[in-house]
């Protein structure tokens, strides 16, 4: 029988991993929800989806407005929505027994906490990453590079090879397992780049409406020296759990099989990011979904560990006033994460790699 697996969340990343699947021989669904229909509406007035750059196809692809199709055709869900959208999904999902499915969240930004929490999944995993760079033009698609692996782990740890071969069957791209989810989400690099660049550059992208390129112009030595900051947090937090992670540089050089010596490098010479422009304002999901799903979490993180926070608290904080949002309140803060009343030692008891304890 052919295999078949949903996709929940009908922009880029969705339907750049769709068009893979069906030419990889799977059968694909895709959910739009319906008050976000806004790129599903012109693939299905087109009549097929058509790529193209470092992918050129033409495909034809299912697409419903209804969850309950979602359920009945697939035993595998994929939500590519942004964190931000997670938890509207999850209201819905919460309308159905799920206890024979697999949800595999793409970036997961630690929604397995919060969905575990609230109702019975069979089982929830989370990668750090998009397989795909890509954008979406007027119902087009546009993919831009695709990254050689990205990190995955399940909220459950007792995994059977088998159902991991079928999880590596799905994905175009070598998958890295990790310890758990929180080394999953400390791997997401976008919380380095992507508040910073845009805070830092607030002024350009407003006064411009982002008719600039965003690495190439906006990733300059003192944003990467900012960066670098952030980054250190990352990699403390890292330490205490026992994780092996790699630099923010070093992890993107690994994705894309590149060598740049630096962020700025990388900024300037990296086909994936130097052509990418910038948005045209700073309600951009660059902050709305890296500010509160990855640098309140990782800054709970770090003081719950007793780590010097600072630099995570400065870059909330900048945004915080910069937006009139309180991130850090309604960002995935431990409270919403259940991770709020675990002492030092019961988070590290709970999540760290058995050495590090
Ligand atoms: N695209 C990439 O190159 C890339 C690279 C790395 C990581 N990622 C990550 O992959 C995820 C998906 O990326 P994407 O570019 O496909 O994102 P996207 O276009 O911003 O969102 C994907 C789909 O989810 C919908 N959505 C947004 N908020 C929602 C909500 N509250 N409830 C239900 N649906 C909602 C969007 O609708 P609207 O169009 O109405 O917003 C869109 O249809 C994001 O977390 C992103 O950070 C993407």
């Amino acid at each position: 029988m052919q295999f078949k697996v949903c996709i929940v969340g009908a922009g880029p990343a969705g339907f750049a991993l769709a068009a893979d699947l069906e030419s990889r021989g799977t059968s694909v669904l895709v959910y739009s929800h319906p008050t976000h229909i806004h790129h599903a509406s012109y693939v299905i007035d087109k009549g097929c989806l058509r790529a193209s750059g470092t992918m050129e196809s033409s495909t034809n692809i299912r697409i419903t407005f209804d969850m309950r199709d979602v359920i009945a055709f697939s035993k595998f869900i994929i939500l590519t929505v942004p964190s931000t959208g997670q938890e509207t999904v999850l209201c819905e999902l919460k309308e159905f027994a799920l206890h024979q499915h697999t949800i595999i969240t793409i970036p997961g930004n630690l929604f397995s906490l919060i969905a575990d929490a609230e109702m019975e999944i069979g089982c929830i995993l989370e990668t750090n990453l998009s397989p795909y760079s890509c954008r979406m033009n007027q119902g087009e698609l546009v993919v831009l590079g695709k990254k050689s692996f990205f990190f995955i782990a399940a909220l459950q740890n007792d995994l059977s090879p088998a159902f991991k071969d079928k999880i590596r069957r799905i994905f175009p791209i070598e998958l890295k397992w990790s310890s758990n989810v929180i080394e999953v989400c400390l791997s997401n690099i976008n919380g380095v780049f992507h508040p910073l660049m845009m805070i830092m550059n607030a002024g350009r992208i407003e006064s411009t409406s982002g008719d600039f390129l965003l690495y190439r112009d906006g990733l300059t030595r003192s944003v990467a020296n900012a960066m670098l900051a952030v980054d250190r947090v990352r990699l403390e937090i890292g330490e205490a759990f026992g994780f092996q992670l790699d630099s923010v540089i070093e992890t993107s050089n690994k994705c894309y099989g590149a060598d740049f010596t630096d962020l700025v490098d990388l900024a300037q010479n990296s086909e994936p990011h130097n052509k990418l422009r910038a948005p045209s304002d700073i309600e951009n999901r660059n902050i709305s979904e890296d500010v509160p799903d990855l640098l309140v979490c990782w800054h709970g993180l770090a003081e719950k560990l007793g780590i010097d926070a600072s630099p995570l608290k400065a870059v909330i904080i900048l945004v915080e006033m910069a937006t009139g949002i309180g991130y850090m309140e309604s960002g995935r803060n431990l409270r919403k994460l259940h991770l709020e009343d675990l002492t030092r030692s019961e988070l590290l008891a709970r999540f760290s790699v058995p050495h590090a304890r």
